[in-house]
Formats: structure tokens, sequence, C-alpha cells
């Protein structure tokens, strides 16, 4: 059986955090104390996924590899791809479809931030089921900025639309999707919207209408934040910050999570804590790495 492979769709031009993005990708821009691209990179990990392939724009490249390499240091394992102009979100799987090696996958925006206590269980569940297309839906005071899907009174979806101008539904589609091994082939057929991309609701819809699209409703329980302009950027930072002062937990917490799964032994966890002590993120995996002697 083959194991789902994880993509981070990390391009883009980050216009609408300008000036901020011009000199930086905006998925290395820091959430308080991290790069961005560690939360959707945590979310991977807690659905069990090891093997993942980073997009990035052409010029950033170099930069994600200084800070995430070849993901060994976290008994993971990265490459890399660049998607040379931004031309949607689906394209993730024509750049991707080596990578994928004819099985399924999970993509992940490499600005979508979850938090939310049993999260790791429902992601590796889905993670885990084998056929058709699972997404993530989530109740938002504005859907019209989204991907929106419509609830039939089966519980069941029935409509999914790019950011509609008016919304039939408030449950909007998060950026974290979970295909099995005909998403390559579906992806390769979608033909550009009028704005020009290949959007991955042309590929949610595909598995809509063939009757295997599964939809996960988050609750209040859980945080969904997308960071995609100046207000939501803070309010992301002041979200981790709040969380973090108050509780003994970290968010997003890489090594944290690689410890804990087994892909790192204790020496490892101190060899990545030590470049990082000056931190308070240091502190607390040496913390961990002390409670676990
Ligand atoms: C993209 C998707 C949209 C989804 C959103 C989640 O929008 O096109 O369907 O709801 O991510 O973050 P974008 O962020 O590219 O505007």
């Amino acid at each position: 059986m083959t194991t789902t492979r994880g993509i981070i769709l990390a391009g883009g031009t980050g216009s609408r955090l300008f000036p901020v993005t011009v000199g930086v990708s905006k998925q290395l821009l820091p959430v308080y104390n991290k790069p961005m691209i560690y939360f959707p990179l945590s979310t991977l990990m807690l659905a069990g996924i090891r093997d993942i392939l980073i997009i990035t724009t052409p010029e950033d490249q170099g930069q994600f590899r200084r800070v995430l390499g070849d993901g060994s240091q976290w008994g993971l394992s990265f490459s890399y791809v660049v998607q040379p102009r931004p031309e949607g979100l689906a394209q993730a799987f024509v750049l991707g479809r080596d990578f994928l090696q004819g099985g399924p996958a999970a993509l992940i925006l490499g600005d979508n931030l979850f938090y939310g206590h049993g999260l790791q269980e429902r992601v590796s569940r889905a993670a885990a089921q084998r056929s058709g297309a699972t997404i993530f839906a989530y109740e938002v005071a504005d859907p019209s900025a989204y991907g929106v899907v419509t609830i039939g009174p089966d519980g069941r979806p029935t409509e999914i639309v790019e950011k509609p101008s008016e919304p039939k539904s408030p449950w909007a589609v998060t950026g974290f999707y979970l295909f099995d091994e005909k998403v390559c082939d579906i992806a390769a057929r979608v033909t550009p919207s009028p704005r020009g991309e290949l959007e991955i609701v042309s590929v949610i819809d595909a598995y809509l209408k063939a009757g295997t699209l599964n939809v996960e409703f988050l609750g209040r329980g859980f945080a969904w934040l997308d960071t995609g302009t100046h207000d939501a950027l803070l309010e992301a930072s002041e979200f981790v910050r709040t969380i973090e002062h108050r509780q003994r937990n970290r968010i997003a917490c890489i090594e944290e999570i690689a410890f804990r799964a087994g892909y790192i032994d204790r020496e490892g966890l101190i060899r990545a804590a030590q470049p990082l002590s000056k931190t308070d993120y240091g502190r607390h995996l040496l913390r961990i790495a002390a409670e676990s002697a």
C-alpha cells in the first residue's frame, strides 16, 4: 500500500501583503515565533505524513532550503520543486506528479494555520482513508473570501464555488485537502478559470460529482486562521502568542512533534534545540528533552 505523500504549496506573489512580501516569501514570514510554513508542516506531520514536497517560486527556493533543509534533522524527507508562475492551486498536482508516484496526496496551503484539541486524530484519520477526497470545512464570518461548500439536508456536499459574491453557506473550504491516487489525472484535465487559474475547487468538484467527496466539519473547538492580509497575519501572531504565553504547550513545534512521533530520538531533539537555546522555543525543547531523560 502506498503511503500518503504531502505537498505544501508555498508559491505565489503574496501581493496582498505588499510591500512586506516584495523581498521575502510570505510563507517564511513570522507568525509570532516561527516561520509561517512551520504551521502547515506541523499539520501534515500530525496527519502522519513524512514525505513532503515543497513548492515555491523560483526566486525563493534557496531560502526555503535554508530554513527547512532536507528534513532529515526532524526525521522527515523534503523534496523541492518550483512553480514558475502562480497559475493556481491545482497546479500542485501537475508539478507534483512525479513526487506522488501514483499514490494518494495531502495538499496544504503554506499560509494555513490549524489548531485545536483532537486535530491530530481528525487529520490522521482522514489521511488514512484510501478512496475519494476529503476537505475540511469551517464556518466563517465572511465566506466570500474562500471556496464555499454547500451542504444538503443529508449532510452531503451539493456544490462548491470559489469566492462566491453571494455565498449560499457559511462553510469555507480550508486549505488542507486529501485526495486519492486519481488526483493527478483529474488535475491534468482542469482548464483555467475566468481569472486564469487552475482552481482547486475544480478538482474537488470532480470528486463531488463522482459522489466521493467527504466533508469534515471543524467546529468551534478549532481555530483555522489564514494569514493572507496584514491584519490576518498580525491576528495569527497574537493568537499563537496568547496561547503559548498562557499554556505550557507550543503550537507547530516541529521538533517536539517529531520527537513524540519517534521520528527523532532524544539526542536528535537536543541537537535541534541547541541553536535555538537563546529563545523560549529552544528552552521549551530542552525542557521536553530533560523531562524524558
Ligand atoms: C485558496 C482557495 C480557496 C480556499 C482558501 C483557503 O484561496 O482558492 O478555495 O478557501 O485558499 O485558505 P486563496 O488563499 O488563494 O485566495
